[in-house]
């Protein structure tokens, strides 16, 4: 076997691999005529009062509608303004907790805390999802909602997490932002729980630049998350309004953004098919690779094969790992190296660990100073020293057969020299 590159032998490969972002590789002439003829009409609002019906951002909302079977969608400017609208929609304010993945993006918290509310961390499993078990030891008679993150495109465990939420009283909210277009056991992803939410920033499977779509199959849930889209209540001029009057914020979508991916969902199958094949490839091919581990639903139908995540004895290994495969120039990441501040990882969201406003103080945790959630290293502890040992290597629905090849001959040779 040859040395490995970073001891100075030759490289598998020498092309540089590059991560793409999905969506936006695919945007073209079509959008590029769509957004011209938005600019044409001059009509950028989306609530101007003429034309509303046949706006950009309600045809946005109506291909979601088809596309997840849900009653009532809402487009948005962002994932975490999907994400405070659907808690604001389930009544989740202060004096509530919400359960969330100790592995989400950032914002997942944030959005918990601008509504009022306590995040409660929860552990993830293999899957890089929410533990269902550890969310039963989570639940206190504070627990509202839980938010169940797919995260990095693999969808959480369902049938497990929403009828013990049921039975708690909790309102299940989907984070879907990572696994737009992803199914759990033939359901759309986002719309099997209470309300989803949809990121359409670049890095996703669609994207409209910055943008959100929220989906629900409750009109009461909908028109809450209505009205605290748009505190301007635009919206309710022109449709009947069935819920009390509050205030809200601006999360208006504008009609260039929504014009922009409109037809994307159209893409989103064959980037998703390719994506797919790719992955149950590449996991087939590694079965055969007993030096490392793999969770049972990577590269199956919950899967949408954004990323390559594998399991190896210990955080040491997972750095020499991904540092040779690097070298051999296939670019590999330690998920948890305890350096690079990556903000999916709960021990880097210095805010909650400090439990710190934006003011200063320690709201919401300050309003029910005798309840005890506390943020450190022993919160979840299974978490951190999963992701430790966890390698990643990004992928899209570009890789090739040859960039599959260089995976297989990358790992055996780093895992015959290091594991
Ligand atoms: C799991 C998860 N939740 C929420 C968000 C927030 O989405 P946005 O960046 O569109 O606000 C993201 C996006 O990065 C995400 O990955």
């Amino acid at each position: 076997m040859d040395k490995l590159a970073i001891h100075g032998g030759t490289p598998v490969r020498t092309k540089p691999w590059v991560s793409k972002y999905m969506g936006s590789e695919e945007l073209g002439a079509e959008e590029r005529a769509r957004v011209l003829q938005v600019l044409e009409k001059k009509r950028i609002f989306r609530y101007l009062p003429t034309g509303l019906e046949t706006s950009e951002c309600s045809a946005l909302e109506n291909e979601y509608k088809s596309f997840l079977g849900t009653k009532y969608a809402l487009a948005v400017n962002s994932g975490t303004s999907a994400l405070i609208c659907a808690l604001v929609a389930c009544g989740v304010g202060p004096g509530d907790e919400v359960i969330i993945p100790a592995y989400t993006w950032v914002a997942t918290a944030a959005a918990v805390t601008m509504v009022g509310a306590v995040p409660v961390l929860c552990e993830i499993d293999q899957s890089l999802t929410l533990d269902p078990e550890d969310m039963v030891k989570r639940i206190t008679k504070r627990t509202k909602a839980v938010i169940v993150v797919h995260m990095r495109g693999i969808s959480a465990a369902m049938e497990k997490i929403v009828p013990v939420a049921k039975e708690h009283g909790m309102k299940v909210i989907e984070d879907a932002a990572q696994a737009n277009g992803g199914t759990y056991k033939g359901r759309m992803l986002g719309s099997i729980g209470d309300v989803g939410c949809f990121s359409l920033q670049q890095s996703k499977v669609i994207t409209t630049g910055e943008g959100g779509m929220l989906v629900t199959n409750s009109e009461e849930l909908w028109q809450r998350a209505v009205l605290y889209h748009d505190g301007a209540g635009y919206q309710f001029r022109f449709t009947e309004r069935k819920i009390p009057a509050f205030p809200g914020q601006n999360y208006r979508l504008t009609e260039l953004q929504a014009a922009l991916s409109l037809g994307q969902l159209e893409k989103m199958p064959a980037i998703l098919q390719q994506t797919h094949r790719n992955k149950e490839t590449i996991i087939k091919g590694l079965q055969m690779q007993p030096k490392i581990s793999l969770a049972p639903v990577f590269g199956t139908e919950h899967d949408l094969g954004l990323s390559l995540i594998f399991y190896v004895a210990d955080g040491q290994k997972a750095r020499s790992v991904s540092e040779a495969l690097t070298a051999e120039g296939v670019q590999a990441f330690q998920v948890y190296d305890g350096v690079a501040n990556d903000q999916h990882i709960y021990i880097n969201w210095e805010f909650l660990l400090a439990k710190r406003d934006p003011w200063g103080g320690h709201y919401p945790w300050s309003l029910t100073p005798e309840t005890k959630v506390e943020y450190s290293a022993n919160t979840c502890p299974r978490t951190l020293a999963l992701l430790k040992r966890a390698v990643q290597i990004h992928l899209n629905h570009l890789v090739t057969d040859q960039d599959i090849q260089d995976i297989f001959d990358a790992l055996e040779k780093v895992a015959t020299h290091l594991l």
